[in-house]
């Protein structure tokens, strides 16, 4: 039964998710073929992906999942359950718009608020199996001054930065909505925005711009989606093909003692030293999955130095 599935995780994370003061983590993600959904919880709301799948009907697998989230939080209001379905997507539609109930709620990860939206996208503004690498990469930038976020999404990775003493946050990404949303958060965490901006462009237009610029970054983000086919870029993005592109063309642009941390979702990514111009690389990956995390291939992380 999903219930005792259930049970058994957060029996096993419950109390480490008090003793860390985690108010968002991942409670269920298809460990069972025969229930094919993802139960995140965010503080007394829960955001549900239903995986659309032969075995089992959408409506049976809300029914289960309901039934099931209930018998553990006994005092959970239907109202507070969100459903999203997860039918097989086109290149990149994930970013694309889903819902316009504007459900957004705020919760608090080390200190640092994130505003989520529970119904619109298909992702609600922060990726939970990143937790733990916005939690090395804080103390990778103390003592930091300058750094660029590449496909910034809603800011995490500067608002990390930003809390830990960073001075100047540049975020960088192709969405309009995403970089509002990246702004909202700024302004949230009581940031000025005139030191931590948001710029809307195309990271690949946005590297060939700043050459002619002398600017210089202490720690560069890249975090790119699997793949991309949008309106705004002239050619499919393709992870495996353009990642030597975006770390190569960053590092012109790492100051001496710079850091670059790239990170894919990419589970069949391969990294060839060879085509990359720093040499000194670290796969920080296994470092990175957090305890409510059971995939070990849900993100690769990597380290990069001159
Ligand atoms: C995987 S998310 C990044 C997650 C983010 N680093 C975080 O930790 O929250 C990918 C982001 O890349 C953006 N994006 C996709 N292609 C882009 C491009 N060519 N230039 C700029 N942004 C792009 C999307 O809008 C999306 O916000």
């Amino acid at each position: 039964m999903l219930y005792d599935i259930i049970k058994n995780n957060y029996d096993n994370i419950s109390s480490w998710i008090q003793k860390e003061k985690i108010e968002a983590y991942r409670l269920y993600d298809r460990e069972n073929p025969q229930f094919p959904v993802s139960i995140d919880v965010y503080g007394d709301y829960v955001h549900v992906y239903l995986y659309e799948k032969d075995n089992i009907s959408i409506n049976d697998l809300q029914s289960l999942t309901d039934i099931a989230l209930k018998q553990l939080f006994s005092k959970i209001n239907s109202s507070n359950i969100y459903y999203k379905i997860r039918r097989k997507q086109k290149d990149g539609s994930q970013y694309e718009k889903f819902d316009s109930r504007k459900k957004r709620i705020i919760i608090q990860e080390n200190k640092i608020s994130y505003y989520i939206n529970l119904t619109d996208y298909l992702d609600t503004g922060i990726f939970l199996d990143h937790r733990k690498t916005r939690d090395i990469f804080s103390g990778l930038v103390k003592g930091k001054k300058r750094i660029l976020n590449l496909f910034a999404y809603t800011g995490a990775f500067s608002l990390t930065a930003a809390k830990n003493g960073v001075e100047f946050t540049t975020s960088v990404d192709m969405s309009n909505t995403y970089c509002e949303w990246a702004k909202d958060n700024i302004y949230l965490n009581e940031l000025d925005p005139y030191k931590h901006i948001v710029i809307r462009d195309n990271v690949f237009f946005f590297l060939e711009n700043i050459k002619q610029k002398n600017w210089k970054f202490d720690f560069i983000v890249i975090d790119p989606p699997t793949m991309s086919r949008s309106k705004k870029m002239l050619s499919k993005f393709d992870i495996q093909k353009d990642y030597s592109y975006l770390i190569n063309t960053s590092s012109e642009f790492l100051s001496p003692d710079g850091m670059i941390l790239f990170s894919t979702n990419y589970r069949k990514f391969k990294f060839e030293n060879e085509i990359i111009s720093l040499k000194n690389v670290k796969d920080i990956s296994s470092d990175t999955i957090p305890l409510d995390f059971k995939d070990p291939l849900i993100h690769k992380v990597y380290l990069l130095k001159k």
